[in-house]
């Protein structure tokens, strides 16, 4: 059985801090579309320069766009086994072609889930200004919830933390405000066809990793 695994919540909730420790546990790729974003517009690709404005709005990337990349992305053989989507889709128009995608690839051994990371309002923003990021390996941290051993130094692989450029309090309201009109409806979407579980984000990390083992 292949499994397929779509990740839901607001910025900030913790789906790339839990998405990241799944793939790894499950040896399945980790496709993460604001990452893919950001390489786009670091690398200054065509795409990159689109993005780039809309990101630094906190708006959605057009779905043409997003959906492209992401098509490509699962049609490479590493997606046989199964993967995690972490920010994709984030609006009906994306879910409808993502229904599209995976019946491009898919035989009919595939199971879809989907992870709702459900956190509240308040811890959110606080989480976004105090998140820093692996400029090498993508590692996630926070000064005040999870912070680096070395202040600035990543764990894992000695790499420089930086703060995201969407990661101010301005940005982040805007991009909250757009999870709210264009991605909350996925829920219902999802419920509907009976393959979404909701997830307590308001918790330890390690105990919402295993509520999340415990559901798939
Ligand atoms: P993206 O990079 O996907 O940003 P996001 O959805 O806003 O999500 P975040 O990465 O902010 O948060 P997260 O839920 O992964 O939380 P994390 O684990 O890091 O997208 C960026 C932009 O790209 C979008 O605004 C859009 O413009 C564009 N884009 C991307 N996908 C698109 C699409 N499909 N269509 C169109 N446009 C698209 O955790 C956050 C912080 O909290 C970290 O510091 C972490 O250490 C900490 N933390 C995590 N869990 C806990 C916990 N349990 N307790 C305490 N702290 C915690």
């Amino acid at each position: 059985m292949k499994n397929e695994f779509i990740f839901l919540g607001a910025p900030a909730s913790g789906k790339g801090t839990q998405t990241k420790k799944l793939a790894e546990d499950l040896s399945i790729p980790h496709i993460d579309t604001g990452g893919m974003l950001r390489t786009a517009v670091a690398d200054g690709t065509e795409f990159g320069k689109i993005a780039k404005s809309y990101m630094d709005q906190g708006k959605l990337v057009p779905a043409e766009i997003v959906v492209g990349i992401v098509r490509e992305r699962l049609h490479k053989s590493d997606c046989n086994n199964g993967f995690i989507l972490d920010g994709f889709p984030r609006s009906i128009e994306q879910a409808e072609a993502l229904e599209k995608i995976l019946g491009e690839i898919n035989n009919n051994d595939a199971k879809t889930l989907v992870v709702n990371i459900d956190t509240s309002e308040d811890v959110l923003i606080e989480r976004i200004i105090n998140r820093r990021s692996c400029k090498d390996c993508g590692a996630i941290y926070n000064i005040k919830f999870l912070p680096a051993k070395v202040a600035g130094i990543c764990d894992k692989c000695g790499g420089e933390l930086v703060q995201r450029k969407d990661d101010t309090e301005g940005v982040a309201k805007s991009r909250l405000e757009t999870y709210k009109m264009q991605t909350q409806p996925l829920i219902k979407f999802y419920s509907d066809k009976n393959i979404l579980v909701n997830i307590d984000g308001n918790r330890e990390v390690d105990q919402i990793y295993e509520d999340i083992k415990q559901n798939i």
